[in-house]
């Protein structure tokens, strides 16, 4: 992966790409260069973690192979809700997987993408609270499984992940990465309209499913109903009252 390759195919003005063999976290290294004034736009890159994040504490298993991916954000968030970022950036991997690999991936809300039945990706979205207590800056951490790892997913999770390409293929992580930040930066840029939003909901797979939601150490049975113009679940309780989520995990019951 080289960086001229991945700029030369850009459709959008970003303010730096740092590319790393390995990483504690792509989020965490993008942290300490916010803090040290980098710009709106900066990308960091690794090819590995050591310390990868998933979402709630998990660590997220990130071998080569994989696309490890960070993005640094500094808008005017009042402008905007910073909760529509991570679905945002859903639909932005998932339209890459589809443009790269020709797959038609599906979204798991809030922040997974999958392949036949497996996860693919995900995506971690940290925020920075300066002292005045309003949003500092964003950091949207992006994990892609593009190439299945020499010698394959660790046991915790073979059953569960999947790869976008089972081989090798030098030049897709160049193709693959100017391809994501295209498609992110042309939704980002249309956030005020939510350009992304019916494909979010089209391309989510939980919808009119019976799942089991946690939320706030609860464990909920429900019926997946709607996805809000706020990008939260609406799900319909056994007493038919709705419930809208604005975070959990959903489980698909019979899964
Ligand atoms: C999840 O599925 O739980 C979210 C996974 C997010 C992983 C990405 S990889 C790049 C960035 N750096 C991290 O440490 N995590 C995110």
């Amino acid at each position: 992966m080289k960086k001229e390759e991945i700029l030369s195919n850009l459709e959008f003005d970003i303010s730096d790409i740092v590319l790393l063999d390995s990483v504690t976290s792509t989020n965490d290294y993008l942290k300490k260069l916010a803090l040290n004034g980098a710009k709106d736009g900066t990308i960091v890159i690794a090819k590995s973690q050591t310390k990868g994040k998933g979402t709630k504490g998990r660590t997220f298993i990130s071998k080569e192979g994989g696309l490890y991916l960070s993005i640094l954000l500094k808008p005017d968030f009042r402008a905007f809700d910073a909760t529509l970022i991570t679905p945002l950036t859903a639909v932005a991997v998932s339209e890459t997987i589809a443009q790269i690999s020709g797959n038609t991936p599906q979204i798991k809300w809030v922040n997974d993408v999958y392949l036949e039945d497996k996860k693919v990706a995900g995506i971690l979205s940290e925020s920075s609270i300066d002292s005045a207590g309003k949003t500092a800056y964003l950091i949207v951490g992006i994990g892609v499984n593009l190439i299945k790892p020499k010698g394959g997913f660790d046991d915790e999770i073979c059953d569960i992940a999947t790869a976008v390409f089972e081989e090798e293929n030098t030049e897709i992580f160049s193709q693959f990465v100017s391809a994501l930040i295209n498609n992110f930066y042309n939704f980002y840029a249309q956030i005020d309209n939510k350009a992304f939003l019916e494909r979010y909901r089209r391309q989510n797979f939980v919808l009119g499913k019976e799942v089991l939601v946690l939320n706030n150490n609860q464990t909920l049975t429900a019926k997946a109903v709607w996805i809000d113009d706020n990008c939260r679940l609406v799900v319909e309780l056994p007493d038919k009252s709705l419930k809208t989520l604005s975070s959990g995990e959903v489980i698909l019951k019979n899964d």
